[in-house]
């Protein structure tokens, strides 16, 4: 029996699991959640911070260090690996000059930002190696954990994979005045989920099965760094994570069986802070944690995980829904001893209202290849599929009848979500507040309250699963 179809059989009951290439919470003598535990954690790097006025954003080939004395060819921004966050306010302007350095068509977008459509990153405005682009666009937006990455059509999943994806940040007062951990204590982790060696880690290679169901691959990198351990002053900090996978999606949940206490997600702080035992983070989308570690002996460790879950729809061989351990969380000695009481209250949400319409698109795979279809279309970039005036609300139903997860991306705004009806059956509290990207699994239909506004013009919708999205399950939305 090889090791993919043990994986498969083993299902939910991952602790039986052989050790492999799959880093495992049960592991055979090598694993383990504290420091000393014999496996090789690499510190997980900070990013550096570019504040986008005047900014230049270069992407060239370059070396990658993904752990100690390990390094990679790869594909960086500015020729950093983690990409540099860039970190704005609401309110500024930001003004940043895209050189392409790599040897095919590139064009950045900025996840979640809500700006005019040509500083949006759409597929037609991809430039040629060598060629630059200039974006100029305000922030309109409240605080919230967004990302960049690049968006030519059918390269992008090969471009991320290579090493270009950053944290785009955006700031606020709300925020601010709830004195959130800051500094040290606050982490970013932009995870993926990669091959354990220096020689396959960056590399773009896919196979038929990885045109299928996107790349899925054994071991967790944060931030660049495989298999990553972070250091934390005090009892408690910020934990702001991306979901940059090519197709994995997580289980977030802590090793100790303690629950999240989330507050906030893809467009910010949610109304108030949730308490769950696990977190579901499909590719794209993005969590904001506050991490307990008063419960944590000083050099003790806390384990963020992947938890299993059922994707028995799922073909043959997929590792999707298994167990891996992402981040250790070690206290540091210092820090403040007392944490400063979480409000109860973090936002104001206010409801769309009720929808003027409604449409539905359907999420469609074949069941083996590589067709991916929304209603039954793949994508063309000249053509405009749906328009919405600016300003009307409507409810949009994304249908997945697929044995595939469907994570799904609009550009151009933010949605609330409504209903999500088979499948897992529910709308889970962090994904009130304001989303980006909704994850739908099989046999799921998840509604969702629309609006654009300010801007007009065409924004793609589609699945944020690269491969998906690379092969034509995409759709141009004309806001008019
Ligand atoms: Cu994160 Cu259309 O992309
Ligand atoms: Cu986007
Ligand atoms: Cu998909």
């Amino acid at each position: 029996m090889n090791r993919r179809h043990f994986l498969r059989l083993a299902g939910g009951g991952a602790a039986a699991l052989a050790c492999g290439g799959v880093q495992l919470l049960t592991s055979c003598g090598d694993g383990g959640t504290g420091p000393g535990s014999g496996v090789t954690r690499t510190p997980l790097p900070v990013p550096s911070t570019l504040t986008p006025t005047g900014a230049t954003l270069t992407a060239a080939p370059g070396t990658a260090t993904i752990a100690s004395g390990e390094t990679t060819p790869a594909w960086l921004f500015n020729g950093l690996l983690p990409s540099p966050t860039i970190r704005v306010r609401r309110g500024d302007t930001a003004t940043i000059h895209l050189v392409n350095g790599i040897p095919e068509p590139t064009i950045v977008h900025w996840h979640g930002l809500i700006v005019p459509h040509e500083d949006d990153g759409h597929p037609l405005d991809a430039i040629d190696p060598g060629g630059s682009y200039d974006y100029d666009f305000p922030i309109v937006q409240r605080a919230g954990t967004l990302w960049y990455h690049p968006h030519p059509h059918g390269l992008t999943g090969g471009q991320v994979q290579r090493g270009l994806a950053g944290f785009f940040l955006v700031g606020d007062d709300e925020e601010d005045a709830l004195a959130l951990p800051s500094g040290e204590q606050e982490i970013l982790l932009l995870l993926q989920d990669r091959a354990a060696d220096a020689a396959h880690a960056f590399e773009y290679a896919p196979t038929a099965d990885d045109l299928h169901t996107g790349i899925l691959r054994d071991t967790a990198y944060g931030d660049g760094v495989r298999r990553p351990t972070v250091r934390v002053a005090g009892p408690r900090c910020r934990l702001r994570v991306l979901n940059a996978s090519n197709a994995r999606i997580y289980r977030l949940g802590l090793g100790n069986g303690a629950p999240l206490t989330v507050i906030g997600n893809d467009g910010g702080l949610l109304a108030s802070p949730v308490q769950i035992d696990s977190v579901y983070l499909g590719v794209a989308e993005r969590i904001d944690l506050l991490i307990d570690l008063t419960g944590v002996a000083v050099e003790g460790g806390l384990m963020l995980e992947s938890l299993a879950f059922d994707m028995t729809a799922a073909p043959s061989g997929s590792t999707q829904g298994v167990e891996m351990e992402l981040l250790e969380i070690v206290r540091a000695p210092g820090g403040d001893a007392t944490a400063p009481p979480l409000p109860s209250t973090l936002s104001t949400i206010a409801p769309l209202g009720s929808p003027a319409g409604e449409r539905e698109f359907a999420f469609q795979s074949s069941a083996s290849g590589h067709t991916h279809t929304i209603n039954g279309l793949t994508y063309d970039m000249n053509r405009v599929d749906e328009q919405i005036a600016l300003g009307r609300v409507e409810r949009w139903r994304f249908r997945n009848d697929s044995a595939l997860p469907h994570p799904v991306h609009l550009h151009g705004t933010h949605f609330q979500v409504e209903s999500r009806e088979g499948g897992r059956g529910t709308v889970y509290p962090y994904e009130g507040g304001w989303k980006d990207t909704v994850l739908v699994m099989p046999l799921e239909l998840v509604s969702v309250l629309v609006r654009f506004d300010p801007y007009r013009g065409v924004f793609p919708l589609h699945c944020h699963n690269m491969q998906h999205e690379d092969q034509g399950m995409m759709l141009n939305i004309e806001v008019v």
